[in-house]
């Protein structure tokens, strides 16, 4: 998995609410020279093989893994983070694996800046922050997917959280796929629910430990309703 929660003591801090979210996550990356696996998430990949490439957007992009696979996967991707010290290395992995042309970066912060509509496909993994309520991020990233396009959603179910995550605060950061459903339809436009579940996998811990955390996962295709917010 993408993710290796070793309870980096930065990224499960309380920052202040007026905190910077690019100071505080480049804070979090410069903790670790590889703050990820460098592997694509699977759920993306369980769910993306489902449909036919177009154009996407990852938000949270992290360091690339994600944006790298489905660029690999013939996508053409829009890969968007906060972190300028994440879309550097995403940057130079991408170049790694001799992708330099196929994946657009962008730094900025989903508190402010929203992306434009008509993605095939918009994906967002594992996009939890102490300084980013996830419904506001679900709206924004909703309203970028194409009449016909995909949104997928994957994040930590609150009752799956492992026991060396160090996660606090949980309201706002993390969501049910049952949280996802009842927010996307009463939002704007309408859509189709192809997948929302909650699917157990087994992790290891820093020190080697084993574990089943739960993912949240939605799916939805939009089925009508132009972009409205
Ligand atoms: C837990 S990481 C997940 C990264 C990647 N999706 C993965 O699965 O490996 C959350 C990511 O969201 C980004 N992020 C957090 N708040 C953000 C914001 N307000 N605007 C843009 N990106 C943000 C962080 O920089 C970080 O890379």
């Amino acid at each position: 998995m993408t993710h290796q929660h070793d309870g980096g003591a930065h990224l499960h801090s309380n920052p202040d609410q007026d905190a910077d979210p690019a100071q505080f996550w480049d804070e979090v990356y410069r903790e670790k020279a590889k703050r990820w696996s460098g592997n694509p998430n699977p759920q993306l990949i369980a769910e993306a093989k489902e449909l036919a490439p177009g154009t996407a957007l990852d938000l949270g992009c992290g360091e690339g893994a994600d944006a790298i696979w489905l660029a690999q996967h013939g996508w053409t991707v829009t890969a968007v983070d906060v972190s300028a010290v994440a879309l550097e290395r995403a940057e130079a992995h991408a170049v790694d694996v001799g992708l330099p042309d196929r994946i657009t970066w962008l730094q900025r912060n989903f508190g402010s800046w929203h992306p434009e509509a008509g993605f095939d496909l918009v994906s967002s993994q594992f996009l939890h922050s102490p300084l980013l309520p996830w419904r506001d991020f679900l709206a924004s990233a909703a309203a970028a997917v194409a009449p016909g396009g995909a949104l997928l959603v994957v994040g930590h179910h609150p009752d799956g959280l492992t026991p060396w995550s160090g996660h606090k605060d949980m309201k706002d950061k993390f969501f049910t796929p049952e949280d996802l459903v009842e927010a996307l339809t009463n939002g704007p436009g309408t859509w189709r629910i192809n997948v929302a579940d909650s699917r157990e996998r087994a992790v290891t811990g820093p020190d080697g430990q084993h574990a089943t955390t739960i993912d949240s996962v939605l799916r939805a295709t939009r089925t009508s309703g132009a972009h409205t917010s």
